[in-house]
């Protein structure tokens, strides 16, 4: 299904620990906006343990939205 980059955080529960480690990449520099390189993190796990949802935490997060000035979700089937 397509998806979008909203998300209802009042209704996740935990994922802190994972949110954490995650936010830790995603602001680094090897994988950031000062880095020349297209940095990936891939998220794997069985269907509909909450992959996409994780994703959507961290497209949210305020650390990760002060970093970059410019932000795009792209949805690939
Ligand atoms: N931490 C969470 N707390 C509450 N609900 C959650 C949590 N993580 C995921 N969900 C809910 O579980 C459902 C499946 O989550 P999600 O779509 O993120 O899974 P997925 O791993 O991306 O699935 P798929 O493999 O089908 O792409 C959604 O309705 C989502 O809102
Ligand atoms: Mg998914």
């Amino acid at each position: 299904m397509p998806t979008s980059s909203v998300v209802d955080k009042a209704v996740i529960y935990g994922r802190d620990d994972e949110r954490k480690k995650l936010r830790e990449y995603v602001v680094s520099e090897d994988v950031g906006a000062s880095s020349n390189k297209i940095g990936v993190i891939a998220i794997v796990g069985m269907g509909g343990i909450g992959k996409t949802t994780l994703a959507k935490l961290l497209y949210n997060d305020d650390e990760v939205k002060d970093k970059f000035d410019l932000k795009a979700w792209a949805c690939v089937s």
